[in-house]
């Protein structure tokens, strides 16, 4: 069985598979019933278990930020995740695969060794035909950004593997009462700040993102959903990834798309503010030459503001290389500063009517 599965023509090697969506969405069950039907299928499956993984605060500092509710530190547990696919990587690239950490490795090495053993176990079994038999990484975290997915999804076309993501959709009632069942159970701020963070699998935004099923989680799993996910798999091990040609010119593509993105949202976002203005000095009686001026100026202050913006994000080069960049809070910030100056300028021109 085994053996017909392995070594076909264009076969990836391994797939990474993305389980992604709230804490106690049901990801880990999931993995569990994957692990079996992988089995069945002749694959050395594994789930890297994030929560496990990474210990300590960095579990609650990943989640909620700048809010003070939950001290934070965005930095370390992106450093975390990253660390997480760098040992992937490692483990991927050694013909002789062992389940020891590298030195200074900053993961919880009983929970590493754990998932490395799964993989290597399953190779005892059958030794002639393991080797070749697909490995399949269930990589259960939330992967509540689009940019967390991202950096699996770029380790997957370096190697030329297969990627798939599988989005546990549940209703926010069902993982709290889920959650109190747990041994490990999160604060409900988490869970709550979760919900309006997460951005579910688009492939209509990111092309890369093709790869992706939505399975309902609010009930129970069913046989056709698990079978569902292990199709999944089975195409993406068909379908590798290829290489980026060259990885600076997709890196200098990806970071062009997003700049446009913010560069147009903001300017939307300012004209919304700018109709708004000359309502307010509608309601206040502001004369015909005045609103002219008004218009005039807020015009003018719009176009100097885009091209500031625009010139930092094209030209800056930490822009979207060292953040998990959320398009719509840089969005949110940058429109913020505008408004202020709408405002001074609303009440100035306010000011003069008198
Ligand atoms: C966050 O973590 C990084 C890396 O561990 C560290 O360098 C930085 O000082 C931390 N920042 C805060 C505010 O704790
Ligand atoms: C999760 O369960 C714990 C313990 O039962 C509880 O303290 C916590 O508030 C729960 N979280 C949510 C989001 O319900
Ligand atoms: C998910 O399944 C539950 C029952 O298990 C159902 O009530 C709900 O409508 C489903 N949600 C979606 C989006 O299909
Ligand atoms: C889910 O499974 C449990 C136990 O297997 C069962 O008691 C329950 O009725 C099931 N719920 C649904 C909605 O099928």
């Amino acid at each position: 069985m085994a053996a017909q599965e392995a070594g076909g023509v264009g076969r990836a090697a391994a797939c990474l598979c993305v389980l992604c969506g709230l804490p106690a969405a049901g990801k880990s069950s999931l993995a569990l019933r994957l692990l079996r039907g992988a089995a069945h299928r002749g694959w050395r499956a594994s789930v890297v278990p994030y929560d496990d993984l990474i210990l300590g605060q960095a579990f609650h500092t990943r989640v909620v930020e700048g809010d003070g509710v939950i001290s934070n530190n965005h930095t370390e547990w992106r450093l975390h995740r990253q660390a997480v696919l760098r040992c992937i990587e490692r483990f991927l690239e050694n013909p002789q695969p062992s389940a020891q950490l590298p030195d200074g490795c900053p993961l919880n090495k009983a929970a590493w060794e754990q998932c490395i053993q799964a993989l290597l176990q399953s190779e005892a079994v059958d030794r002639s035909a393991a080797g070749q038999a697909p490995l399949v990484l269930l990589l259960d975290d939330n992967f509540y950004y689009p940019s967390m997915r991202y950096e699996v999804y770029q380790l997957a076309r370096k190697y030329s593997l297969g990627f798939c993501q599988v989005y546990l959709q549940c209703d926010v009632e069902s993982c709290i009462s889920r959650n109190q069942t747990r041994s490990k159970p999160i604060p409900s701020v988490v869970i709550l700040e979760m919900v309006n963070r997460l951005e579910s699998p688009n492939p209509q935004k990111y092309s890369w993102e093709t790869n992706s099923i939505s399975i309902n989680t609010t009930g129970n799993l069913s046989t056709c959903d698990i079978q569902r996910v292990i199709e999944l798999i089975s195409s993406s091990l068909c379908n590798p990834l290829s290489p980026s040609v060259d990885n600076t010119e997709q890196k200098e593509a990806d970071r062009l798309k997003c700049a446009t993105s913010v560069v147009h949202q903001t300017d939307q976002a300012c004209r919304r503010h700018i109709s708004d203005a000359m309502k307010t000095a509608r309601e206040n009686q502001v004369a015909p030459k005045q609103m002219r001026s008004l218009a005039a100026q807020l015009s003018a202050s719009k176009a100097t503001f885009l091209e500031t913006l625009r010139r930092q994000l094209f030209h800056e080069a930490s822009f979207t290389q060292d953040e998990d960049v959320d398009i719509d809070r840089v969005v949110k910030r940058a429109v913020d500063v505008f408004d202020h100056e709408k405002k001074e300028i609303l009440l100035r021109i306010i000011g003069e009517k008198q």
